[in-house]
């Protein structure tokens, strides 16, 4: 193989060439997932008026709890406040209209898991119109193994020490963030607290 030796002035030169090609692909990277963004925002906010047109509100009572909705540009910030790229692997338990995943997905790999049949469908829907890749299960998500996820989110429908908990205690290999009301309700140990636009962000790791 051809060896070339470049003085120390033109190895500096090249180097730095280098990084400048590697800072600019991160800033595209980060424009590109903005404007994801807006357009996974805009989905919603269609869903949403689709919604009140039918007399509905983006809550209901489903097979195993309630739907509730997160706000779109408070995980956003979450994420990108956490550095959600570092992760392998996110799941969201009980993944509603599939908001949390699909933002999750413009950073790693992203699978949420929901019982109920109408909400998982609206979530590959606007997965496929917006062609983004992450995984939606229609499951029971006492039943999905969580060990494999390095990023657990739950934005719990009760509080988590009626029987979450107890799996969370026993499976949770990465890190689990809880949003909601009923933030406090697991003995696993929190490590930080994220608050954006007045609402908390727990996160907790698994030391058991
Ligand atoms: C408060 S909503 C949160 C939705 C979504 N994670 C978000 O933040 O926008 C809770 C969701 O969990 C689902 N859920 C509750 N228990 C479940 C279970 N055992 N298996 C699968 N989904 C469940 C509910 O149907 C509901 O959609």
């Amino acid at each position: 193989m051809l060896k070339i030796k470049y003085s120390k002035k033109v190895a500096q030169i090249l180097a730095n060439r280098e990084q400048d090609k590697i800072s600019r692909k991160a800033a595209e990277r980060v424009g590109q997932r903005h404007g994801q963004f807006r357009q996974i925002k805009e989905e919603y906010s269609r869903y949403h008026r689709e919604l009140l047109r039918q007399g509905r509100l983006p809550v209901k009572s489903t097979e195993k709890g309630f739907w509730g909705v997160s706000v779109c540009d408070e995980v956003f910030e979450l994420f990108q406040k956490i550095g959600l790229s570092q992760y392998r692997n996110f799941i969201d338990l009980g993944s509603g209209d599939g908001r949390v995943v699909l933002i999750a997905s413009l950073f790693t790999n992203a699978t949420g898991v929901e019982c109920d049949q109408e909400l998982l469908s609206k979530s590959i829907e606007i997965k496929h119109k917006l062609g983004l890749s992450a995984s939606f299960l229609k499951e029971d998500f006492y039943k999905h193994g969580i060990a494999p996820y390095d990023m657990v989110f739950s934005f719990p429908d009760e509080p988590l020490y009626r029987g979450l908990d107890a799996k969370l205690r026993k499976e949770l290999q990465g890190r689990l963030i809880v949003y909601g009301p009923f933030l406090n309700t697991t003995k696993l140990q929190r490590e930080a607290s994220v608050a954006i636009n007045g609402n908390i962000f727990h996160l907790y790791k698994n030391y058991s």
